[in-house]
């Protein structure tokens, strides 16, 4: 019941392409030809990869470990060009200004696949920052998403079927993660990170982040961070949980959803699949992730 389009990718038509909102029509091409400046950083990801705590890292570390700034909402720290520009547009307000009276250095959070990404991305080079998780906990974790935030009122299982068909926003994954993969073979400005990892050791991931952004803190600064970042940590402070988000729409549609609690910031675990999909469920995911491509670049997912 959405107003979705695919954009195929014109290189490989056959096998690309990226389910998006129809209004993105209206902003495409703003996008594409995009001023690129060396020092902004693009956190880019499949939804609900843990783009959210990228974010936040990316943000503090790049921003000089500004707790009090950081307390304004993580939608307003960043740009979200294809959700928010086409906002812009769609309420005809102007995406010029949104991206140029942004405050420099600009961080961009940015769900599309590497064929929509600005020309000037690949000339320019700014820092990429690209998360990746097991696309188990990805469906599980979208599937609350979109019952809370767009009011989806199918089953898990009919949402799973409509992901390894790829209907669901911004499909296709694999193919999108995979893209992202090999670039960050190729080129230093990508970092690629699972999420997974971060889980683990956070410890271990801020550092690599710090960096990779250049930034040089001190063990007893990167251990407060850590601490800002653990998930509880985060699901408390309201400008990473979306609290005002959710209460908006509660408070104007009637989703099915509208009388139970969620956190945007919902559970944080690696394998929460586990909990919710049968084992039928699990097979069709896990065939769907046997991608042919994925060996031959030698990329896994982390479980
Ligand atoms: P779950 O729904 O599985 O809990 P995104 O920001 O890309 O939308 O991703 C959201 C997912 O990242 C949610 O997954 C959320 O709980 C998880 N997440 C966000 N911050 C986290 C943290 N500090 N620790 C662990 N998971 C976190």
């Amino acid at each position: 019941n959405y107003n979705y389009i695919k954009i195929f990718d014109s290189k490989n038509p056959q096998e690309n392409y990226c389910v998006l909102i129809k209004n993105y029509l209206n902003i495409a091409k703003k996008i594409k030809n995009l001023k690129i400046y060396k020092d902004d950083v693009w956190v880019i990801s499949f939804p609900k990869s843990g783009t959210t705590w990228t974010q936040e890292m990316v943000w503090l570390l790049n921003n000089n470990l500004d707790y009090e700034q950081s307390k304004k909402s993580i939608l307003f720290r960043y740009l979200f060009l294809e959700l928010e520009g086409t906002n812009c547009a769609s309420f005809d307000t102007n995406f010029d200004d949104y991206v140029t009276n942004a405050q420099k250095p600009r961080h961009f959070k940015c769900h599309l696949p590497v064929f929509l990404l600005p020309d000037e991305i690949w000339t320019i080079k700014p820092k990429i920052i690209y998360t990746a998780r097991n696309p188990k906990d990805v469906i599980v974790s979208f599937y609350h998403h979109y019952r809370h935030w767009h009011g989806y009122s199918g089953k898990l299982n009919d949402f799973i079927n409509a992901f390894i068909n790829d209907k669901l926003l911004y499909s296709l994954m694999n193919e999108h993660v995979l893209e992202y993969w090999k670039l960050s073979k190729k080129y230093e400005n990508i970092l690629f990170l699972f999420y997974e990892d971060r889980v683990r050791n956070l410890e271990q991931e801020v550092k690599k982040v710090a960096k990779f952004l250049e930034k040089d803190y001190s063990q007893e600064k990167i251990e407060d961070l850590c601490k800002h970042l653990t998930f509880d940590s985060m699901q408390k402070n309201p400008s990473c949980n979306n609290e005002h988000m959710t209460k908006m729409l509660k408070e104007n549609f009637d989703f099915e959803s509208k009388h139970e609690k969620f956190n945007f910031i919902r559970e944080g675990k690696i394998g929460s699949y586990k909990k919710e999909m049968d084992e039928e469920e699990i097979k069709k995911v896990e065939k769907y992730m046997d991608y042919p491509d994925f060996e031959n670049y030698g990329f896994e997912y982390k479980f």
